[in-house]
């Protein structure tokens, strides 16, 4: 989890485009897993009485969860977990179901710990102008890892991401 919030971090972004910043920090983008609080508990019941109960989801325990199994959530609500391995799915659901246990047990410093780590995961400014960015990449070109997307193509103020190419649907 560490490694693929680390690789889809905002963080970067906050020194030059900070109103930009704060208006995606306090929004539901932020916390795409977590939600309100009533995302992470939903994403619990999919497993519970979806996952675990259809026959031919493989899923007949929570180890059993790939990420194959998180992405019907996952396409909208973290569609970066693609790149991710199985071991992250399962750590994942794991930090929910501690999260769950925490809130039951009335330990607020768990549940406090285990949202935030929930939250290193979500809906940065990369996905939607670097991943998501291209809908049709066989007309308009594979993803530049090296570029952020937005409106027009011209030299990124930033040398970790040097160029903003132009995305059509931007
Ligand atoms: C060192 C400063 C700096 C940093 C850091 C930076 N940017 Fe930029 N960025 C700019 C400047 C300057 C522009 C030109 C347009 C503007 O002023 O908004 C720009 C433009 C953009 C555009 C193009 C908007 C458009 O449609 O023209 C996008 C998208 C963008 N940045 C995304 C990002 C993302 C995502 C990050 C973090 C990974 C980031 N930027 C980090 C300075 C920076
Ligand atoms: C096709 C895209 C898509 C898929 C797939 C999807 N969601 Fe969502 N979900 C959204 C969007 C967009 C919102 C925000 C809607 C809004 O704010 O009106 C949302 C909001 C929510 C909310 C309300 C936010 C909150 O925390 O109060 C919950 C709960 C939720 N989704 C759970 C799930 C679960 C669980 C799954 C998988 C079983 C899932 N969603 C699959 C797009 C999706
Ligand atoms: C859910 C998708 C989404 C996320 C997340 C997102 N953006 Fe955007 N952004 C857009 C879209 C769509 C536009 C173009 C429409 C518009 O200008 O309102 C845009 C416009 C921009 C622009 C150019 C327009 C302007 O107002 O200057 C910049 C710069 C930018 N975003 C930077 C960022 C940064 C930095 C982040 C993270 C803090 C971020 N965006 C997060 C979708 C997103």
């Amino acid at each position: 989890m560490a490694e693929l919030a680390a690789r889809y971090d905002s963080s970067s972004c906050k020194e030059c485009h900070e109103e930009i910043y704060e208006e995606w920090e306090n929004s539901l983008h932020a916390r795409s897993l977590y939600g309100t609080g009533r995302t992470a508990p939903t994403i619990i019941t999919s497993i519970e009485k979806g996952l675990k109960r259809w026959p031919y989801s493989g899923v007949k325990d929570i180890k059993d969860i790939q990420v194959k199994h998180l992405m019907i959530c996952a396409k909208c609500h973290l569609p970066q977990l693609d790149e991710a391995t199985d071991e992250v799915a399962r750590e994942i659901v794991e930090t929910l179901y501690t999260w769950k246990r925490a809130i039951q047990e009335g330990n607020e410093d768990l549940a406090d710990e285990m949202e935030e780590k929930l939250n290193s995961l979500n809906i940065g400014c990369l996905v939607c102008h670097q991943k998501k960015a291209i809908i049709h990449p066989w007309v308009d070109s594979p993803v530049d890892k090296n570029a952020v997307y937005g409106s027009k193509s011209y030299a990124h103020d930033f040398e970790k991401y040097p160029k903003v190419k132009k995305a059509p649907a931007l």
